[in-house]
């Protein structure tokens, strides 16, 4: 479904992505792991048209998307829920969910649809009329996550959703994720929470500083010793797997 190939994006002259490759399969859940600046945002914004591509390319569909402009990756069904949310806190949580159908015209459909997320989370509902500044992390990164799939995606990038949430709403999370992934959307997960996200993803993938240095199998990775004591110890610094 998606085929990123040697892909570089560079900020100035510095590169951020150098030689990336990725693919995802129709209906999978991959994971993108690394240290902090290992380039994972930069990935996800490179493939939704938010970065250009320097060399290297993206196909959709076996389409060639690399030098085409973001609105129209987002009609052939690419969305990202970038890093923080972005939901917009003066607008009311149902207007939140209204901006993420704006390309549809099939309102009686978006109606249905937004009635559903009311109906899996209570808290949207009591709070629709409220500005989405009301909502907590949690209520926000469902907002965000709802928002995105009433574009209609095919395939959902989540830019470190769990970041901040608390536990109860860091499994929700997980659990909407299955389930999106059960109904047959493809998911591109970069994770801090690198036990859940390797637990969830069918194949995971590590940058590091711009390249991709393991990719595979979630399981065999999550036993991968430098894996684990770059990202399942104690938290310290990762260590340099590439040197
Ligand atoms: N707008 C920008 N201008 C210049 N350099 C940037 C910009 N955005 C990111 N970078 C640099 O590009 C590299 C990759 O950044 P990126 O945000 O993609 O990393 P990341 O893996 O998402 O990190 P984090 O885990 O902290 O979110 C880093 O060295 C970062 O400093
Ligand atoms: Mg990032």
């Amino acid at each position: 479904m998606l085929e990123v190939s040697a892909l570089q994006v560079n900020y100035g002259r510095v590169a951020a992505l150098s030689g990336v490759d990725l693919t995802i399969n129709d209906g999978e859940i991959v994971t993108v792991l690394g240290a902090n600046g290992a380039g994972k945002s930069t990935l996800l914004r490179a493939i939704l048209g938010a970065e250009p591509a320097r060399a290297g390319g993206i196909a959709f569909d076996g389409v060639d998307i690399t030098r085409m402009p973001a609105h129209a990756r987002i009609a052939r069904g690419i969305v990202l829920v970038p890093e923080g949310r972005r939901i917009l806190i003066s607008l009311s949580v149902e207007e939140n969910l209204l901006l993420g159908a704006h390309m549809r015209t099939d309102t009686r459909a978006v109606r249905a649809e937004i009635d559903a997320i009311y109906q899996r989370f209570s808290n949207l509902a009591e709070r629709r009329h409220m500005l989405a500044s009301c909502l907590s992390g949690g209520e926000q990164q469902m907002l965000a996550i709802g928002r995105a799939m009433l574009a209609k995606p095919r395939l959902m990038m989540l830019d470190e959703p769990s970041l901040g949430l608390s536990p109860l709403f860091v499994s929700k999370l997980f659990d909407l994720i299955r389930e999106l992934n059960r109904g047959g959307l493809s998911v591109l997960l970069v994770e801090q929470n690198t036990g859940k996200a390797l637990a969830v993803a069918h194949r995971a993938t590590v940058l590091e500083l711009g390249k991709v240095v393991m990719a595979g199998d979630p399981k065999a990775l999550a036993a991968d010793p430098r894996l684990q004591q770059a990202y399942l110890g104690d938290g310290a610094p990762a260590p340099v797997l590439s040197a």
